[in-house]
């Protein structure tokens, strides 16, 4: 639709067609952007017809990236009818098909990944840009592909913020501080905010508050009970509030002092 407007525009005015192109280029970001939930297609390529074609299964595919714009890892188990005798994964962007790249692969039991996973590293990806991912299992009577479209911007995940520490401030203030996750490696170009979360019990129930979002590591945390036990756990978000907060931090507990010594 929008080279038909070109062309019927272009005799007319020069600067029009400008305008016309414009918008296009914008109105194809903007169906782009909407483009981004993943798409799951599962298909049986040369399958012999005696075989159905739920016997080769396509992988079941989770794409994260811990550190913009270098660490996007996907990973998949094996489907669990058949072991295929190895997979090809490939990423494109949508725009440049059919150039692919290998994504490359690390096979589980390897150090650093989870057990029982799969995993393949995509080095280094644009921001605003679709990408397709391709993880075909192949077997000894076909192939089966797991297609994904994703953009960076909505994967975005880092690891959760590191070296929590609470102390004491005075008998109702602690002071929460904490290490942004080592793997987010471009913090000066791509900045992390920080979200807190606290929980206490009080008569058998468990209550909670949030606070935040924090750009610095360290915040007091005040207005707590005296002889009360609090959990803190801190999560870290890409500053423009890209993708996700990551998982929280590992609980820490502190028991606020039930006396308070005065001098
Ligand atoms: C996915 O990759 C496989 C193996 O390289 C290839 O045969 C297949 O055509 C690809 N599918 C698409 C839709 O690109
Ligand atoms: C930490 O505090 C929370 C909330 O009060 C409590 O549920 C949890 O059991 C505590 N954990 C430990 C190890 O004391």
């Amino acid at each position: 639709m929008c080279a038909v407007l070109v062309s019927v525009y272009s005799s007319a005015a020069v600067m029009l067609v400008h305008v016309v192109s414009l918008l296009c280029v914008l109105g194809a970001q903007a169906m782009e952007l909407h483009r981004v939930t993943p798409t799951t297609s599962i298909k049986c390529v040369n399958c012999p017809s005696n075989v159905p074609s739920d016997a080769h299964s396509a992988p079941i595919v989770h794409c994260l990236c811990s550190s913009v714009p270098d660490r996007t890892v996907c990973s998949w188990a094996d489907p669990p009818q058949a072991t295929p005798l190895h997979y090809i994964a490939t990423y494109s962007e949508r725009q440049k098909q059919p150039v692919t790249r290998p994504c490359v692969l690390i096979p589980p039991g390897a150090p650093h990944s989870q057990l029982n996973l799969w995993h393949c590293h995509l080095p280094e990806l644009k921001l605003l840009t679709n990408y397709i991912l391709n993880v075909t299992a192949v077997y000894p009577g076909g192939s089966s592909s797991h297609l994904s479209t994703f953009m960076m911007e909505d994967i975005v995940k880092p690891d959760p913020p590191q070296a929590v520490q609470v102390s004491c401030q005075n008998s109702r203030t602690v002071q929460v501080k904490w290490d942004p996750p080592s793997t987010w490696a471009h913090i000066d170009i791509f900045p992390l905010k920080y979200e807190l979360l606290y929980q206490w019990t009080s008569r058998g129930q468990l209550k909670f508050n949030h606070l935040g979002p924090f750009k610095r590591t360290s915040t007091p945390v005040s207005g707590l009970a005296v002889g009360r036990t609090y959990q803190f756990q801190v999560c870290a978000k890409d500053s423009l509030g890209l993708g996700h907060c990551s998982e929280w931090s590992a609980p820490v507990n502190i028991t606020l002092p039930l006396h308070t010594h005065r001098v």
